[in-house]
């Protein structure tokens, strides 16, 4: 344990939700250490946990009476503990979280403490899977996962080793050391935050290509990897925003911290953006197609046959739309990739979509563009500013951008 981690603890509460599996019993381990840190700990359960470790262990090493029931015998005008529960915490660690207990939360039942707790929070939630390795890997896990993340929820991964079940594989909860550490970080990153230059504005970016069928195996893209978005998207957070993350498809792991929405289409985008438009900074970095096949064929389009019918027609333009229905105080940025005639077009762009910023750039240009780790833009303001940048790594253009929309000094 490092000299500063129990201090970022002390005084800290942590709400530790316990679902029912074996790893239950190291739970003992980790209130210890939080408690030994100087964090206050309220333990809540499943039903099902009690089979594993008793409310008297649980409730003795807490100093808490343990909750598990929402609706406790014997204890009339208790049960809005959950939202109690869920105001108080600074944290919210579910650990050991079964492959139940994350479907139970990826889809919003609240039919335990443990599961209502969680709906009703206000502060980080981290989960700590643990289950044997082939419930880890069912797809149905694996969605619980993303819906999960897409929350904002802190995940972590279960570690590998010899199983309950006999088995070796990926699906031991982690070490109470591990979680303790994790719950640490996030506790000092959330407090940060608050004291970010962003806290409190809700930013939108948006990220990557748009895919467009043609049939149910190809479609149109472009080279987009998602990596300049993804990078403004992690920026804003750091500044303390609470930054939701449209994306389209990317190979990139989402930000801590941020709310991702997937979509594939540029009409799944513009409906996922239209519904954040209450956004006080809206980025749209993505490469939204411009044209999509009119017509998908439904069954896979054999060769040999009939020529395909490939008639394009537009997609509708996101930024233009946001730019007409502009809200009051609301920053609009844009970026122009062009090969030809930069500055002019990107001007043009930036008056058209009424935009406060276009975030210029040119795919051709060496160190530049799609699939690098770093880019060189020229920033346009609306008051006629154009300041080109040097070449940097997009994390640090991402800095440069917020600081320039920001009107910050870098
Ligand atoms: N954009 C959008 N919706 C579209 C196309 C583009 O919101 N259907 C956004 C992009 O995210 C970018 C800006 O508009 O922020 C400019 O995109 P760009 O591809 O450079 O320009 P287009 O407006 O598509 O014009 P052109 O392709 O003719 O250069």
């Amino acid at each position: 344990m490092s000299e500063t981690t129990p201090h970022r603890l002390s005084g800290k509460r942590v709400i530790l939700g316990i679902t029912g599996g074996i790893a239950a019993y190291k739970t003992a381990e980790l209130i210890r250490l939080y408690k030994k840190a100087g964090a206050d700990v309220q333990v809540v359960m499943t039903p099902t946990a009690e089979k594993f470790v008793t409310r008297l262990t649980l409730g003795t090493l807490s100093e808490r009476p343990v909750h598990a029931e929402i609706f406790p015998e014997n204890e009339l005008g208790s049960w809005t503990k959950h939202i109690e529960f869920g105001l108080w915490g600074d944290i919210y660690v579910i650990a050991p979280a079964t492959a139940q207990s994350m479907a139970k939360l990826a889809s919003g039942m609240c039919d335990s403490m443990l599961t209502a707790v969680a709906l009703a929070a206000r502060c980080p939630i981290l989960v700590c899977p643990a289950m044997d390795h082939d419930m880890w890997e069912h797809p149905a896990t694996r969605e619980s996962v993303q819906t999960l993340e897409g929350f904002g929820y802190h995940m972590m991964e279960p570690e590998e080793g010899e199983l309950a079940s006999g088995l070796i594989g990926k699906g031991r909860l982690p070490e109470p050391e591990n979680i303790f550490k994790r719950t640490a970080e996030i506790i000092a990153k959330s407090a940060s935050k608050k004291k970010g230059r962003l806290a409190g504005t809700k930013v939108l970016v948006t990220a990557g290509p748009t895919r467009e069928a043609i049939d149910p195996v190809r479609f149109i893209s472009n080279r987009s990897t998602g990596t300049m978005g993804y990078e403004i998207a992690a920026a804003a957070e750091r500044r303390g925003a609470d930054v939701i993350l449209v994306s389209g498809p990317t190979s990139l792991e989402k930000p801590e911290g941020v709310h991702r929405i997937n979509v594939t289409t540029a009409a799944e985008m513009y409906d996922a953006v239209h519904k954040e438009t209450d956004a006080e900074l809206i980025v749209m970095v993505a490469a939204v197609a411009d044209y999509a096949p009119a017509n998908p064929a439904q069954s896979k389009i054999k060769k040999g046959g009939e020529e395909p019918d490939l008639d394009l027609q537009p997609t509708r333009d996101i930024l233009a739309s946001l730019g007409a229905g502009k809200k009051k105080g609301q920053t609009l940025v844009g970026f122009a990739l062009e090969t030809d005639n930069g500055e002019e077009n990107a001007r043009i762009k930036l008056e058209k979509k009424n935009l406060d910023w276009i975030i210029l750039n040119n795919p051709n240009e060496e160190g530049a563009g799609f699939g690098t780790g770093t880019n060189r833009v020229t920033m346009m303001g609306r008051d006629g500013t154009e300041e080109p940048l040097p070449m940097m790594e997009k994390r640090e253009v991402a800095e440069f951008i917020l600081d320039r929309v920001l009107g910050e000094d870098s």
